[in-house]
């Protein structure tokens, strides 16, 4: 990453502007907004898990659109590849959770995963935000999503489980840059795959990086915390070296507050030596306002959460 503190400038960049992509974005603009973006990741940022799914569908336009009026920095979204290779918003590996359809969504073309119905599931499990218009939820694409906010909104997108997609970081790399988001200091990328990370290093080393992490006991019972792909060692073990390892390709971690929603497993220790050593901390997946509030005296640098109402109540 290419940032200098000593150039910094406010700028905004219309929308209008980018359109067609980055080739109409002068050299300059595209180093302020990536300089505005470092900037702004200095603060506490709301990125909203899964949009706002705590009101809505998960990854469909209603929690997304609520997100963004709810003002949260960013959208989180997982992206996957439909199995004619096209990047779709979608969390699980299978279509059976989040859909009234069957199997493993790798198996689907982008047509067969639009016939299903991506919101009936949600009014299911919460009465409180139940909606019948959620029956009518598609699957949506990042194309779709981009093309619906542009560049009014911020996006955190990560890969998931990029081994079943071969290709999908170039893939991913060449919508956002096609779109004018990284230019435009308007993507984060993150994984819990390494080297998921250092290929979309490699292709464009301007895009925010966070590596993932989740803390887990590795035998039930144990005390002892592992680290779910080893990319580091469990909290209780970590030192410098393994913070300043990451740093060498991102500029954050994002890491569970808890393990089963019960243990703890980092502590405000945690998040002074990740700082110490030039990491920005973000933290998912937060949801109760008393969580919000330790992480805030902790002194983190984001929450992921499902309420982005609740936290910017906490944070504006
Ligand atoms: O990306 C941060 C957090 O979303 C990771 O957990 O399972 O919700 O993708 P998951
Ligand atoms: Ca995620």
């Amino acid at each position: 990453m290419h940032f200098d503190l000593c150039c910094f400038r406010r700028v905004s960049i219309p929308l209008a502007f980018l359109g067609g992509g980055a080739l109409l974005l002068p050299l300059s603009a595209q180093a302020d907004a990536l300089q505005q973006q470092f900037d702004d990741l200095q603060n506490l940022q709301v990125i909203a898990h899964r949009g706002a799914s705590g009101h809505a569908p998960e990854q469909t336009l209603p929690a997304l659109k609520l997100a963004h009026e709810m003002e949260a920095d960013y959208l989180e979204l997982d992206i996957q590849m439909t199995a004619d290779g096209e990047l779709v918003a979608f969390h699980d590996e299978t279509i059976d959770r989040t859909t009234d359809g069957e199997g493993e969504l790798k198996d689907f073309t982008l047509e067969e995963l639009k016939a299903l119905d991506a919101g009936s599931w949600f009014n299911a499990s919460s009465q409180e935000h139940a909606d019948d218009a959620f029956s009518e939820v598609q699957i949506l694409t990042l194309g779709e999503i981009i093309e619906h906010f542009g560049t009014d909104t911020r996006y955190y997108l990560e890969t998931k489980s990029p081994e079943l997609y071969p290709g999908i970081e170039e893939a991913l790399v060449d919508e956002l840059e096609a779109h004018g988001l990284i230019q435009a200091g308007a993507a984060v990328i993150q994984s819990f795959s390494q080297p998921s990370l250092l290929e979309i290093q490699a292709l464009n080393d301007d895009v925010p990086l966070i590596q993932l992490v989740w803390y887990y006991p590795e035998d039930n019972g144990d005390e002892r915390l592992v680290e779910w792909t080893g990319v580091t060692p469990g909290p209780s073990e970590i030192d410098d070296a393994d913070f300043q390892a990451i740093r060498e390709y991102a500029l954050g971690i994002g890491t569970n507050l808890t393990y089963d929603d019960e243990r703890q497993v980092i502590d405000a220790a945690f998040v002074e030596q990740a700082q110490a050593n030039d990491l920005l901390v973000h933290v998912y997946t937060i949801n109760e306002t008393e969580d919000m509030r330790m992480l805030l005296d902790w002194g983190v640098d984001g929450i992921f959460t499902d309420f982005p109402d609740r936290l910017n109540a906490l944070v504006q």
